[in-house]
């Protein structure tokens, strides 16, 4: 498939690219670069993504926009000052990540050999706003950082396919564990969260 170029639509909106998508992945092979090509090709306009942009001030959220009929997740996640991920995995999926507003740091881990050592850190990427990332689990894990103490960023998540769990693993020891992965709202509203009585 052809990337640049005549082939390439425009993506005006955050609904073009949308529509885009779902014309993408009715196909069951994923082109990275073509997707990477109309992640960049969408300049961010807060007025497309604002009502999906629903933070906490105690942990980044994520907000689902769109459930791409199954094929994949197109989510915003809504990061305060100095909110981190955890390191972890993508559940075999393939991770787009574009910023949307604010700045975010990748940082990236090799998988570990074993349970009782430190992580070893791969690589470390700053993120400014309009950029795309893109990893799997063949690439390597990450975390995501907002390093800045006063501005918050948001980013707009791609994953295919989707998925309900992931596995999270601790710096110091590489010991994992599986983590479901929740969302703060869905198509701009409130998720209610289960409470353990316990
Ligand atoms: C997350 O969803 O917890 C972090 C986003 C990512 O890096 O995949």
């Amino acid at each position: 498939m052809e990337v640049k170029g005549e082939n390439m639509p425009s993506i005006a909106t955050l609904d073009d690219l949308r529509a885009e998508l779902h014309k993408v992945f009715e196909s069951d092979s994923v082109n990275v670069e073509y997707v990477n090509e109309l992640l960049l090709n969408y300049k961010s306009n807060p007025i497309d993504w604002k009502k999906f942009a629903h933070g906490d001030r105690y942990k980044y959220t994520r907000n689902l926009v769109d459930e791409g009929n199954g094929k994949f997740n197109l989510m915003l996640l809504v990061w305060g000052p100095s909110h981190t991920s955890t390191i972890h995995d993508h559940a075999d999926a393939h991770c787009f990540m574009k910023m949307l507003d604010g700045t975010l740091q990748e940082v990236r881990f090799q998988w570990p050999s074993d349970e009782e050592s430190e992580m070893v850190e791969s690589g470390r990427t700053v993120l400014k706003k309009n950029e795309v990332c893109y990893i799997n689990d063949s690439l390597g894990l990450h975390r995501v950082e907002n390093a800045s103490h006063s501005e918050p960023a948001v980013s707009l998540h791609l994953y295919c396919p989707p998925f309900d769990n992931c596995q999270v693993f601790d710096e110091g020891t590489s010991k994992k564990i599986k983590c479901p992965v929740t969302f703060w709202t869905k198509f701009g509203k409130k998720v209610n969260q289960v409470r353990n009585k316990n």
